[in-house]
């Protein structure tokens, strides 16, 4: 059996550690206990674990039933700062913290364990959270070609200028921007008057409106939006794979022509980035940095130069 538990102690870490060698020792395969810096987070990797355990070591400590429970990835977190707040309060702390997390702990990852699949009902779950994403007049105009194959993830290799990250990860998608993206505006708006969220002459004349609108735009404007809405979609997908204890990688070097004679995919579409996505083995660069705030916000007023 390992025992790892990370090198911050803090009164509550000790209190769990303490907790969980003399209850759960038996069932723990592995534990690396993790406290970041605030302290106000442990974060547990486990090895044999369930939800059970997890709830009867939160009624032990006091601590609020955690809000991320992976079990898949042998993933929880817990929320130290829980023990002293009020429950309503404390639920809403943790999910801005969790949040704020899964913002923070994105990093553009190039080395992946080559081992891990994610299953097609896990891929389709993360597309339709990133869908959530806005679009203009909400005709997402995303299309998505998810390439999961080691054969065909091999195909790609040399179209993305051989940059390992599209073998060793479990799949690399294309986000594609359809043009003609208005021509499922019937059906968009068909759902929303289904929904009871549109009476079916206000969807009527959406649904004229935008067509006649979206058909007339000169290229420049349609790949604007396009290109606007398929950043949108990239990264909340991003953002949910994260959450989801994925790591990815967007992708601009690759051979766009190649990648849309391999595939064939026909004109109607444009490529707006590829983005790598599997289980990390090594972390993005931490030391990747970002200009200071002031360098690029402005209240009110936009420097000349
Ligand atoms: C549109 C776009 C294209 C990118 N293309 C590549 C690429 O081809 N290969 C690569 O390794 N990283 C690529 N990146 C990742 C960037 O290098 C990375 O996002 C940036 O350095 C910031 O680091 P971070 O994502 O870890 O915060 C791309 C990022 C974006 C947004």
């Amino acid at each position: 059996m390992i025992f790892k538990v990370g090198c911050d102690f803090h009164e509550s870490l000790d209190k769990i550690s303490f907790q969980m060698r003399r209850d759960y020792n038996e069932s723990l395969r592995e534990l690396n206990l993790h406290v970041r810096q605030d302290k106000q987070l442990a974060r547990l990797w486990l090895g044999k674990w369930n939800n059970t355990n997890v709830t009867k070591l939160c009624e032990h400590l006091k601590c609020v039933p955690p809000m991320v429970t992976n079990m898949e990835n042998k993933t929880i977190k817990l929320f130290l700062g829980g023990i002293t707040m009020s429950n309503s309060q404390n639920s809403e702390k943790i999910e801005q913290q969790l949040f704020l997390d899964v913002i923070r702990e994105r990093r553009s990852v190039r080395s992946y364990d080559p081992n891990v699949q994610i299953s097609r009902e896990e891929m389709t779950e993360i597309l339709e959270l990133a869908t959530l994403a806005p679009s203009s007049s909400n005709l997402q105009p995303w299309r998505f070609l998810v390439i999961d194959t080691p054969e065909l993830k091999e195909k790609l290799l040399p179209i993305a200028f051989n940059q390992q990250q599209v073998v060793e990860a479990s799949a690399v998608i294309a986000v594609l921007g359809d043009l003609k993206s208005y021509q499922k505006a019937e059906e968009i708006y068909g759902q929303a008057v289904e929904a009871g969220f549109m009476p079916i002459d206000t969807a009527k004349s959406f649904i004229e409106r935008n067509v006649d609108m979206y058909s007339n735009l000169p290229p420049e404007e349609t790949l604007q939006i396009v290109y606007t809405d398929g950043g949108l979609i990239s990264m909340q997908l991003m953002l949910v794979a994260r959450s989801k204890g994925y790591d990815t990688v967007p992708m601009h070097g690759y051979d766009r022509a190649k990648l849309f004679e391999t595939f064939g995919i026909s004109e109607q579409y444009v490529p707006v980035m590829i983005i790598a996505i599997g289980k990390a083995m090594k972390p993005g660069h931490p030391t990747t940095t970002r200009l200071p705030i002031e360098d690029v916000a402005f209240f009110n007023e936009f420097p000349s130069e």
